[in-house]
C-alpha cells in the first residue's frame, strides 16, 4: 500500500513537472542561432535543451543570460532576432570567424558585455545600443566592417565603463555626446587605427575617461588638444599619427597622467612647465610635432621620453638649455597669434637672424631684428606688447590678417620705429599715440570704439576680407601674368633687333603639309594616313565618328585642338584632335605641324602613336588610338573626382618606368635626338593594361649637339618648369628630365606640380618636396596615405624619392641622364615582384600599340581654367611660344 502511495505521489510530480517544466521561451532563437553558426571539430551545441549548451547559461526560469562562446573556432553567422534573449546579461563570441552583420541587441535592457572583436563582422547594425542601458563593456575591435560611424544609439548606455573600437573602420566624426554628461561611469575609451576626422568634442572636458586612445586616424583628427587640461582623470592618452595642432595646454590638473603619447601630430609652442612638472608621468612621446622653445626635461623619476628635437622645431637639442632672448620674444608674438604651424615650421634653430636659415616674416641687419613683415599671413589671436622688447625693430607689417584685441600701448616705446602697418584686421580699443606717419590702420573698423563690433559688423567685415583677398589673388595673378607677358614681349622684340642664327633643327622639324596632302591644295584636300591598321578615308568618315564633333564626345582640350572621341564603322574607338579654327590663320599650326613631324619619326611602345592625320580645308585632324584609362593626373590627383581608385604603388613604379623609357627613347634612341619640353601627368596617357605612354609633341625641339643648350622660346607648364630653362630659356634634354623629377613626386605624394590653394611656401611640389625629403619622418608625412606601405613598399618609396630629388635638382649638369633614371627604376621593379595575384601584371610585355586620348584637366597649369589668364594662353606665334600649359 504504501508503495502504491509513493508510485502515486511521483507520478504526480512527474506529470506536474511535464506540465511546468516548459521549455525556454528563448528556444527557438537559440535553435535558429545555432543553426546559422558553423562550429568547428572541437565545440557544438547539441542536445534539444539550449540551457545546456556549452557556452550558454540560463537563469531559473530557463531564460538565456549568458553567451559565451568566444574563441571557439566558430564561423557562419549571427540571427537577427538575437534582441529578443531579454535576459541576456553577456554575450561573447570575440576570437571567431563571424561575418556579415553584428545585429541589433536594442531593448536588451539587462545586456552588460558585448564582447565581439577579432571577428569579420561586415557590418554592424546602428541601433544595436539602443535601450541598453546596463551596458558597460564593449568591445568591437578588429572587424572589417563596413565604414559606419558611432551610432547615436550608444547615447542610450549611460553604464558604459569600457568603449572599445579599434581598427574596426569608424569614420566621420567623434559625437559631442561621448563627454561626461552622457557616460559618468567611462573609463576607457579606445578607438585607435580608424579614419575618425574633425575635432575633439569639447563636451570631453567633463569626461571621467582614464584611458584616451585617438592615434592613427590617419592624420583626420585636427584641431586643438586644449580641451585635455580638463580631463583631469587621464591616465594614458595616445594621440600618435593624427593633425592636431596647436600648443599643449596647461597639464597641471592631470595629476594622475602616466602615458602621454602625442607623436607625429603639428602641435607647436613650448612644453609647458605644468607638464614637464608631472609627478606621475611614467613614459612621453613628443617626436615629430613642431614644438617650440628649448627642449624640454621632465621632473617624475624614471620617465622615458621620445622627443627627438630633430624633429621638433626646439631651438636647441640639449635639453633644458634657454633660447636666445630674440627666440623667447618672437615664441611670445606667436603666442598670441595661437603658434601658427608656419611659424614653427620655418622657425628652425637658435638664431632668428640666420643668414642658411631664413625665418619667415624676419628680417635683420647684422643680429638685430629690424623687420617685422606677417602680413596677410591668416594670422588669428592679439598683438603681443612683447614686440616692445625688440628694440631695433624699424617695420612691422601685420595687415591684412584676422588680428583682434588693441595695439598695445608699450609698441609706442620702439624708438626706431618708422612703420607699423595694422591694416585689415579686427583690431578695436584705444589708439596709443606713435610718431608722424608711424601707423597705418585703416581696415578696422572698430578702432577707437571700446570692443568688437557687433555680430553683423565683423561679418560685414570678415565678407569683405574674403572679397578683398580673392581680389589680391586675383591681382596678384594678373601681376605674374604681366610679368611674364613682359619678359615674354621683351624677348621678342630682343629678337626682333639681334635676329639669331636660324637654328637648323627647326627646319628638321617643319614640314610642308601641301606635300601631305593627297589632293593638291591644301582648300579641299583629303588627309592621308600613313601606316594606320584601319585607315581613315575621310573627313567625312571622322565626321561620322564623332558624330560631327559632337560636344558629348570631347574627351579634352589641348593646347591647339579639341580631343574627341570617336568611333568608326569598322567599332575600333578613335581619339580625333581638332585643331580649333582660331587658331587655324594664326601659327598654332606651327605646332600641329611639329607633332605630326615627331610622331612620324619615333615609334616607342611607351610614346603615343599616331595613326594618321587629315586636312581639308580649315579642317586639320590628327588621329590616335583611343587611350580608355585616360591622363594619369587623373589617376593619382583627381581620382576621387573621377570616381577612381588610388593606384597602388607597384601601378606608379611601373607607370614611372614607362614613362623613364619613353623620354629616354625620345632622348638618345630616335633618330635623332628630341626634347619633349612638356612632361607632365596630363600628358601621360593609360591604356586598360595601366601601362603609359607619353603623349603630346606640340612642342618637341631637337636637342642640340652633346651638352650644349640651345637658347628658345619658353613654353611648357609652370610646376614643372626647369629653372635655367624658365629663366633663361636654355634648354637641354635636362629640362625633361627635371620635369620627369616632378612627375614622381607627384606619384610619390598624390600632390599637384603647383597647386594655388597651398600657403605660399608649399605651392611649388618640388620646393616643397625637398623640404620633406629633408629628414624621414617629414618625408613619410608627404607619401600619399592611399600607398599602402610595408617595410617593401617604404625601401622602393624611398629609392624613387631620392631619385625625384636628383632629376629636380636646381644645376642641370648635377641631375642624370634619362638613361640612368630608366635603369634606376627598371632596376627597382625588378628587385621588388610583387605578388602577381594582387598585380597581375607582366612587366616585359609591351603596351599594345599606341593610343591616346587627352582629357580635360585644369590641374596641372598654373593659372587652371581661370578666366584671368593674362599670359596670352599659349600664343600661337611660334616666336614667342608660351605656352600657360591650358589644361592639356
Ligand atoms: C585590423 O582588423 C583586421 C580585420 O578587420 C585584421 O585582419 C587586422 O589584423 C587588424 N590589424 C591590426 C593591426 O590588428
Ligand atoms: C580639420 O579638418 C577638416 C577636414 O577634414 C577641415 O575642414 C577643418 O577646417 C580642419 N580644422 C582645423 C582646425 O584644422
Ligand atoms: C576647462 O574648464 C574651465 C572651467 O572649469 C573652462 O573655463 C574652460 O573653458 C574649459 N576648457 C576647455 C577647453 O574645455
Ligand atoms: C614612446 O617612447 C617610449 C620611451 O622612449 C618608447 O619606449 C616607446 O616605444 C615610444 N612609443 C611610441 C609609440 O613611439
Ligand atoms: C604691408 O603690407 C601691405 C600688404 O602687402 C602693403 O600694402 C603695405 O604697403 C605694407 N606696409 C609697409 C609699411 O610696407
Ligand atoms: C577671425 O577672427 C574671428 C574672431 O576671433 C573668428 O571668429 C573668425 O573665425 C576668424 N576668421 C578667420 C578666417 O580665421
Amino acid at each position: 500500500m504504501k508503495m502504491t502511495i509513493a508510485k502515486v505521489l511521483i507520478c504526480l510530480l512527474c506529470f506536474i513537472a511535464l506540465v511546468y517544466a516548459q521549455p525556454s521561451p528563448d528556444l527557438a532563437t537559440m535553435n535558429a542561432l545555432r543553426d546559422s553558426l558553423k562550429f568547428g571539430k572541437d565545440f557544438s551545441w547539441t542536445g534539444p535543451d539550449p540551457c545546456k549548451w556549452s557556452g550558454v547559461q540560463c537563469d531559473t526560469s530557463n531564460r538565456i543570460t549568458r553567451i559565451q562562446i568566444g574563441n571557439k573556432g566558430i564561423s557562419g553567422t549571427l540571427t537577427s532576432d538575437l534582441n529578443t534573449l531579454s535576459s541576456l546579461t553577456v554575450f561573447e563570441v570575440m576570437g571567431n570567424m563571424l561575418t556579415g552583420a553584428l545585429p541589433s541587441l536594442a531593448g536588451l535592457t539587462a545586456l552588460e558585455t558585448i564582447y565581439a572583436h577579432d571577428n569579420s563582422f561586415t557590418s554592424i547594425s546602428v541601433d544595436i545600443f539602443t535601450g541598453l542601458t546596463s551596458l558597460q563593456h564593449v568591445f568591437l575591435d578588429d572587424n572589417p566592417f563596413s565604414p559606419w560611424e558611432i551610432p547615436m544609439s550608444l547615447k542610450s548606455a549611460t553604464s558604459l565603463v569600457d568603449f572599445s573600437a579599434a581598427n574596426c573602420s569608424l569614420s566621420g566624426k567623434i559625437p559631442e555626446f561621448l563627454g561626461g554628461q552622457t557616460f559618468p561611469s567611462l573609463q576607457k575609451l579606445r578607438l585607435s587605427s580608424n579614419s575618425l576626422s574633425g575635432e575633439l568634442p569639447l563636451s570631453f572636458a567633463d569626461s571621467p575617461v582614464q584611458t584616451l586612445l585617438l592615434n592613427g586616424q590617419k592624420q583626420k583628427l585636427n584641431g586643438s588638444i586644449s580641451v585635455l587640461q580638463n580631463m583631469t582623470s587621464l591616465t594614458e592618452v595616445s594621440l600618435q599619427a593624427n593633425a592636431f595642432s596647436g600648443p599643449l595646454p596647461d597639464m597641471s590638473r592631470l595629476v594622475s597622467l602616466t602615458k602621454f603619447n602625442v607623436r607625429e601630430n603639428q602641435l607647436t609652442g613650448l612644453v609647458p612647465s605644468s607638464f614637464t612638472e608631472l609627478q606621475s608621468l611614467a613614459v612621453v612621446n613628443l617626436t615629430n610635432n613642431l614644438l617650440q622653445g628649448s627642449t624640454p626635461t621632465f621632473k617624475a623619476k624614471n620617465i622615458a621620453t621620445d622627443i627627438t628635437p630633430r624633429l621638433n622645431s626646439f631651438c636647441l637639442d640639449s635639453p633644458g638649455v634657454p633660447c636666445d632672448p630674440r627666440v623667447n620674444i618672437l615664441l611670445s608674438i606667436a603666442e598670441a597669434f595661437g603658434y601658427p604651424v608656419r611659424f614653427a615650421q620655418s622657425w628652425k634653430g637658435n638664431d632668428p637672424c640666420s643668414s642658411k636659415n631664413i625665418w619667415v616674416g624676419i628680417t635683420c641687419t647684422g643680429d638685430d631684428i629690424t623687420v617685422i613683415n606677417f602680413k596677410g599671413m591668416g594670422l588669428n589671436g592679439a598683438i603681443s606688447p612683447r614686440f616692445a622688447d625688440l628694440t631695433s625693430l624699424r617695420v612691422i607689417n601685420l595687415s591684412q590678417n584676422n588680428l583682434t584685441g588693441v595695439i598695445p600701448q608699450e609698441l609706442t616705446k620702439l624708438s626706431s620705429l618708422t612703420t607699423l602697418d595694422v591694416s585689415n584686421n579686427q583690431l578695436y580699443g584705444k589708439v596709443p599715440v606713435f610718431g608722424p606717419n608711424v601707423l597705418i590702420t585703416t581696415g578696422n573698423p572698430d578702432l577707437g570704439k571700446d570692443g568688437p563690433g557687433h555680430a553683423s559688423g565683423s561679418f560685414g567685415s570678415n565678407a569683405g576680407k574674403v572679397v578683398g583677398s580673392v581680389f589680391g589673388v586675383v591681382l596678384g595673378l594678373l601681376l605674374i601674368g604681366l610679368i611674364v607677358f613682359l619678359v615674354v614681349k621683351k624677348r621678342k622684340l630682343n629678337r626682333k633687333k639681334y635676329p639669331q642664327k636660324h637654328s637648323g633643327e627647326e627646319d628638321a622639324l617643319k614640314i610642308t603639309i601641301d606635300n601631305l596632302c593627297a589632293g593638291g591644295s591644301e582648300s579641299g584636300s583629303n588627309g592621308l594616313l600613313v601606316e594606320a591598321e584601319n585607315p581613315v578615308k575621310s573627313i567625312q568618315e571622322l565626321r561620322e565618328a564623332t558624330d560631327n564633333f559632337n560636344e558629348k564626345n570631347i574627351l579634352g582640350r589641348g593646347g591647339f585642338g579639341i580631343v574627341y572621341k570617336g568611333e568608326l564603322q569598322n567599332g575600333k574607338t578613335i581619339a580625333v584632335k581638332r585643331m580649333e579654327s582660331s587658331v587655324i590663320s594664326g601659327k598654332g599650326l606651327d605646332e600641329f605641324k611639329s607633332e605630326i613631324a615627331v610622331l612620324t619619326k619615333v615609334r616607342h611602345r611607351n610614346l603615343v602613336r599616331l595613326e594618321g592625320y587629315c586636312f581639308e580645308g580649315n579642317e586639320r585632324l590628327l588621329v590616335y588610338e583611343y587611350m580608355p584609362q585616360g591622363t594619369l593626373s587623373s589617376h593619382i590627383l583627381h581620382w576621387q573626382e573621377e570616381g577612381l581608385k588610388p593606384l597602388e604603388w607597384s601601378r606608379r613604379l611601373i607607370i614611372a618606368t614607362d614613362v623613364a623609357k619613353g623620354v629616354e627613347y625620345l632622348h638618345s634612341q630616335a633618330q635623332q635626338s628630341f626634347i619633349h619640353r612638356d612632361l607632365k601627368s596630363t600628358n601621360i596617357l593609360l591604356g586598360d593594361d595601366m601601362r603609359a605612354r607619353v603623349a603630346d609633341f606640340g612642342l618637341v625641339r631637337l636637342a642640340p649637339e652633346g651638352t650644349q643648350s640651345v637658347e628658345t622660346k619658353i613654353a611648357g607648364t609652370f610646376g614643372y618648369l626647369a629653372p635655367e630653362y624658365a629663366v633663361t630659356g636654355r634648354v637641354t634634354t635636362k629640362v625633361d628630365v627635371y620635369s620627369f623629377g616632378v612627375i614622381l613626386m607627384e606619384l610619390l605624394t598624390g600632390r599637384k606640380a603647383l597647386d594655388i590653394k597651398r600657403s605660399e611656401e608649399d605651392v611649388h611640389l618640388a620646393t616643397w618636396f625637398r623640404r620633406m625629403f629633408i629628414n624621414r619622418d617629414s618625408f613619410h608625412k608627404a607619401i600619399d596615405a592611399t600607398i599602402e606601405t610595408n617595410e617593401e613598399t617604404l625601401r622602393s618609396i624611398n629609392k624613387v624619392a631620392e631619385l625625384a630629388s636628383h632629376c629636380s635638382a636646381r644645376e642641370p649638369h648635377q641631375r642624370p641622364d634619362m638613361s640612368h633614371v630608366a635603369n634606376v627604376l627598371a632596376s627597382l621593379l625588378d628587385q621588388w615582384k610583387p605578388d602577381e595575384d594582387i598585380y597581375g601584371i607582366d612587366y616585359d610585355t609591351p603596351p599594345p600599340l599606341l593610343e591616346m586620348i587627352e582629357r580635360t584637366n585644369n590641374d596641372s597649369s598654373f593659372f587652371g581654367d581661370n578666366s584671368m589668364t593674362s599670359i596670352p594662353s599659349r600664343p600661337r606665334q611660334i616666336d614667342n611660344t608660351f605656352q600657360s600649359g591650358q589644361g592639356r
